[in-house]
């Protein structure tokens, strides 16, 4: 269903089917919350692209942290604030998370990179983060880009980042970052 100039908002009744498995709503016209009814039931999701959206946001669901088998998050250019659920540190499945050009607050969960073995791509650029960039990152050993400018991130630049093998794409411009790059 993406780029099917698709209106109005996203059913809260869609979060509890339990066999749904991908969720493709990118590039559409989707307007208001992102809205749970009730128990998070679909709990086997793999895909949720619900970027480029300009009217669809509010808080992202806490519900997308009980995720397991989630390994592609994409919410990018659309308008999600709030925090991001520390538990999106801790999906096992996740491969690529792209949360940019949002209106996204506080930190980046402080676990991200490592609880999830194949993740290689974060975007979080173009948002209100706040707070240190996570010290695992890299952890992996898979890590490819991370992509963090125009934030208000702050301290050092970890030095596992620094010695990050893998990563060819680092992107920190505009943030509050300080120290030195050992
Ligand atoms: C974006 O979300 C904020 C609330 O977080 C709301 O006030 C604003 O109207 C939304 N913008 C659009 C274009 O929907
Ligand atoms: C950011 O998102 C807005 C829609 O919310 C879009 O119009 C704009 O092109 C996006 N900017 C970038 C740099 O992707
Ligand atoms: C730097 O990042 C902040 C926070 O996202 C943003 O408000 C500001 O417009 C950015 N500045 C430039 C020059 O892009
Ligand atoms: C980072 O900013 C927060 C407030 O946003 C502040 O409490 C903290 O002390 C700052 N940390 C560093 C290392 O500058």
């Amino acid at each position: 269903m993406t780029a099917n100039n698709l209106t109005g908002r996203i059913p809260p009744g869609i979060w509890s089917l339990e066999k749904l498995l991908f969720l493709f709503l990118s590039a559409n016209k989707l307007t208001g919350e992102v809205v749970v009814d009730g128990v998070f039931g679909a709990l086997n999701l793999l895909v949720i692209h619900l970027a480029e959206n300009p009217k669809l946001g509010g808080p992202i669901p806490e519900g997308f942290g009980l995720l397991q088998n989630l390994g592609d998050l994409s919410l990018h250019s659309s308008n999600f604030s709030g925090k991001i659920p520390p538990s999106i540190g801790r999906l096992r499945s996740l491969r690529r998370i792209s949360l940019d050009n949002n209106s996204l607050t506080g930190i980046l969960p402080s676990e991200l990179g490592q609880h999830s073995p194949e993740l290689w791509y974060i975007s979080v650029s173009d948002n209100e983060l706040t707070g240190p960039i996570p010290k695992g990152l890299c952890d992996n050993g898979k890590l490819e880009m991370f992509v963090a400018g125009n934030n208000r991130l702050n301290g050092s630049i970890p030095k596992s980042l620094v010695g990050c093998t893998t990563l060819t794409h680092l992107q920190l411009g505009n943030n509050t970052l300080s120290g030195r790059i050992m």
